[in-house]
């Protein structure tokens, strides 16, 4: 396995990803926990230096221990990573002075070759992404040159004995176009075979789970989406019924779905699951409220109260599961102390286990979403369950802007099943990151066969997104529109007007509220 020292750049997870793209299996580890006995009792077969915010010239500044440059294996340095090398290995690195570079630049090779640079520079020159404010003014003995940029002539440098390779530019992120390619020379000459897949990391992931709780008690709130169905399907494997799944059912949850994820989970799957069905208690605490804040702040509360409710029942739970995935660590990870800057907090990481007094298990902490999928195939989830859109946890009530109503939770339940069954019709439901009806708090005079009528409007949504922080909406052809408006009209009772939402984020969000 290969080491990634995080020295706190906002891309290093990018650096798992592309070598997981390459089938190499790799685990990130802060630079405060990388001790000189954490680097010999992990063993890695070549180390990965990431870049960081810091100057290796400020006093106290992040080091790897020394130890990285004895263990024998193949050492490759990025940006901060490239510095710090050179810094701990004889070489010199000084401040901008003009020298700084952001953004794209373009390297160009020296005469001699290097193995890390097969299938570069065919073009002549190969572009990159630089990031930098202090740069390497003299390389440590021992390395050459084999690549500079304007502004680095230190760009691409190696020492070919000991197998130290150091970059300045960003290999990992996509503005290096042929960056995966460094990457993919670099665990060749690692000796990696590549043969890593998501059936290896099923079986690792079961062993670290065994290990991790042993005879204890597990315990897993499952939403239905798609990381805690995971989480929980993989702990199950792993545990049995050392794991008790909770589904809370509060009242605002799409046609069908407690039903769906009763019967998978408890029936198919034979999981220990409780159906915490506290619609009351939630639609009670809702009644006559319309704030959006206000709304949230119940739901978020409740929640909370009435998990803590239902895993005091449990006898001995010690484990709370939960389905973090890789972006939500690196978001949060400057709460627990890691090197990177805060950009936002994330609502799965925190919170219940403190108060609680409960350890985590969090078998996903390492994958990004589409290989949580993977890994969901991998364990036999139908795709169809694999593939759906996210779902907010104050579900429904974000879609029914205002107050909300039984009555209008009701219609809203039909409408959204028919607009979703026109787009799976349609077979535009992987193409839509997320698609849902919202109902308006107006309603709206209509003529019906002969009769007037006197119903609510509702507010069709469809967006595409990488990853909900932007949103386009859905081109839907008028043709498709205009079938779903007649079948919504028609089939549900309560509704006379359609309407689509062609608002991207920003400046909306993508939700109503
Ligand atoms: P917005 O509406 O902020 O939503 O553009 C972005 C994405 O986040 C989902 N969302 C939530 N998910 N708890 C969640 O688990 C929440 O409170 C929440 N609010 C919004 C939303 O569905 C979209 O995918």
């Amino acid at each position: 396995r290969l080491l990634i020292i995080d020295f706190g750049s906002q891309v290093t997870q990018l650096i798992a990803r592309r070598l997981r793209e390459l089938s190499v299996y790799c685990e990130i580890h802060p630079y405060q926990n990388v001790t000189s006995e954490f680097l010999i009792g992990f063993a890695p077969k070549a180390v990965i230096l990431s870049g960081g915010p810091a100057s290796v010239m400020t006093e106290g500044s992040p080091r790897p221990p020394k130890e990285v440059f004895n263990l024998g294996v193949p050492v490759l340095g990025i940006c901060y990573g490239q510095q710090v090398m050179m810094h701990m290995l004889g070489g010199k690195v000084e401040r901008g002075h003009g020298t700084a570079e952001f953004g794209r630049a373009y390297v160009t090779p020296e005469d001699a070759k290097l193995p890390l640079l097969d299938g570069w520079f065919d073009g002549g020159k190969e572009q990159v992404w630089m990031s930098h404010g202090d740069h390497v003014s003299a390389i440590a003995p021992g390395f050459e040159v084999y690549g500079t940029s304007p502004n680095a002539p230190f760009a691409i440098t190696a020492d070919t004995e000991r197998n130290f390779y150091a970059v300045q530019f960003h290999p990992e992120v996509h503005h290096t176009p042929n960056g995966a390619k460094l990457y993919e020379n670099f665990i060749k000459l690692a000796g990696f075979s590549g043969d890593w897949t998501m059936g290896a990391y099923r079986e690792q992931a079961i062993e670290a789970i065994r290990k991790q709780v042993g005879d204890k008690q597990v315990i897993c709130g499952l939403s239905g989406g798609v990381d805690s169905s995971v989480a929980a399907v993989l702990i199950h494997e792993a545990i049995g019924d050392q794991l008790t799944c909770v589904f809370v059912d509060h009242g605002l949850l799409r046609k069908g779905e407690a039903e769906e994820v009763v019967t998978m989970f408890r029936d198919h799957y034979n999981m220990k699951l409780i159906h915490a069905d506290e619609q009351e208690l939630f639609l009670g605490a809702l009644d006559g409220q319309a704030d959006p804040e206000t709304k949230r702040k119940i739901i978020g509360g409740l929640f909370i109260d009435v998990f803590q409710k239902y895993a005091n029942e449990i006898d001995g739970a010690e484990y709370l599961a939960q389905g973090t995935l890789y972006p939500d660590v690196i978001e949060s990870v400057s709460f627990s102390g890691g090197p990177s800057v805060t950009i936002k907090s994330h609502h799965n990481v925190g919170g219940l286990p403190e108060k609680m007094g409960l350890k985590l298990v969090e078998p996903l902490r390492e994958l990004f979403k589409d290989e949580v999928r993977a890994l969901g195939t991998e364990l036999g989830l139908p795709k169809s369950f694999i593939g759906r859109h996210p779902f907010p946890g104050p579900g429904l009530a974000i879609r029914c802007p205002g107050e909300i109503t039984r009555a209008k939770l009701d219609i809203l339940r039909e409408a959204d099943a028919v607009y979703i069954d026109q787009i799976r019709k349609h077979g535009l439901y992987d193409e839509i990151w997320q698609a849902f009806v919202a109902i308006l708090p107006v309603r709206t005079v209509g003529v019906m066969g002969d009769g007037r009528t006197y119903d609510y409007a509702c507010a069709l949504r469809a967006v595409t997104s990488v990853d909900g922080m932007t949103a386009d909406y859905y081109p839907f052809s008028h043709e498709f529109l205009g079938e779903t408006a007649t079948r919504i009209i028609n089939e549900v009772e309560g509704i006379n007007r359609v309407t689509y939402d062609i608002t991207s984020k920003p400046p909306g969000t993508i939700e109503w509220e």
